[in-house]
């Protein structure tokens, strides 16, 4: 279902938000990237998509590896590549031996993933001891489904505030993200994430919240009140 999906709306996804298109990814996701100069002889994308953060990782890195399970994704990838390498595959089944990279990064691919475990339970294994893990995910807590501004006129004075929805329940949804675009989104705790991150060996070193980019907030008049509401997630992990 989530491969299908994406197969079927790659196209939107590199519409919508790469090559410049999206302020997220422009003023904040690549830099953040970019910064954080994730080091290695070898370094794996998993879920690439069409490679906008396997390009900005091969800055610094001698070899990077992109995967992605959408075929309109990877060949795209391929199309648009410096010097990055793809191929087709699972985050479930990644087809390289164990402790093949330095360094792998995930960057929101897992809320599409069902099978969590299993696909960290993968990161861990190629991974070789002491690499690094980048986890980047919509914001699990503040993003939960249900989420969003309530404009309450009943209170004295009327009250604006953010409602966070079911923060505990995990929840697989398909979620139209544009009228016609279905995807597939599962909601999980963050204590969900970091624990197994943790019973498979990936331990967290730090954790970012950054604010939303300038250009984001920009876009709509009530998105400027959110910029006390993180969207991004980050995880930095070492592989013990
Ligand atoms: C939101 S896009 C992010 C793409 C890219 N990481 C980026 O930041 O530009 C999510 C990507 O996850 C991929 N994906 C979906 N299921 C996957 C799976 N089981 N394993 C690996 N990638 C998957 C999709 O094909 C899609 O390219």
């Amino acid at each position: 279902m989530t491969q299908d999906s994406w197969e079927k709306h790659s196209n939107w996804w590199q519409r919508e938000f790469t090559r410049g298109a999206d302020p997220e990814y422009e003023e904040q996701i690549l830099p953040l990237l970019k910064d954080l100069a994730v080091e290695g002889g070898r370094v794996i994308d998993i879920g690439c998509g069409e490679g906008q953060v396997a390009r900005v990782l091969s800055l610094n890195s001698a070899q990077v590896f992109g995967v992605d399970p959408a075929w309109n994704q990877i060949s795209e990838a391929a199309r648009r590549s410096t010097q990055e390498v793809y191929g087709q595959a699972s985050a479930m089944a990644l087809p390289f031996k164990a402790g093949a990279f330095d360094a792998a990064v995930a960057c929101l691919v897992f809320e599409h993933i069902t099978a969590l475990r299993q696909a960290i339970m993968e990161v861990s294994r190629v991974l070789i001891q002491g690499g690094t893990f980048i986890f980047l995910l919509n914001h699990p807590l503040l993003q939960t489904p249900g989420s969003g501004w309530v404009d309450d006129y009943m209170s004295d004075p009327p009250s604006h505030y953010w409602r966070v929805g079911h923060y505990l329940v995990q929840h697989e949804s398909l979620e139209e993200v544009q009228l016609g675009v279905r995807i597939p989104f599962v909601h999980r705790p963050l204590s969900e994430y970091v624990n197994t991150l943790s019973e498979n060996g990936l331990q967290l070193e730090r954790m970012l919240e950054p604010s939303p980019p300038a250009g984001f907030l920009e876009r709509n008049e009530s998105y400027r009140a959110a910029a006390h509401i993180p969207r991004l997630l980050v995880l930095i992990c070492r592989k013990r």
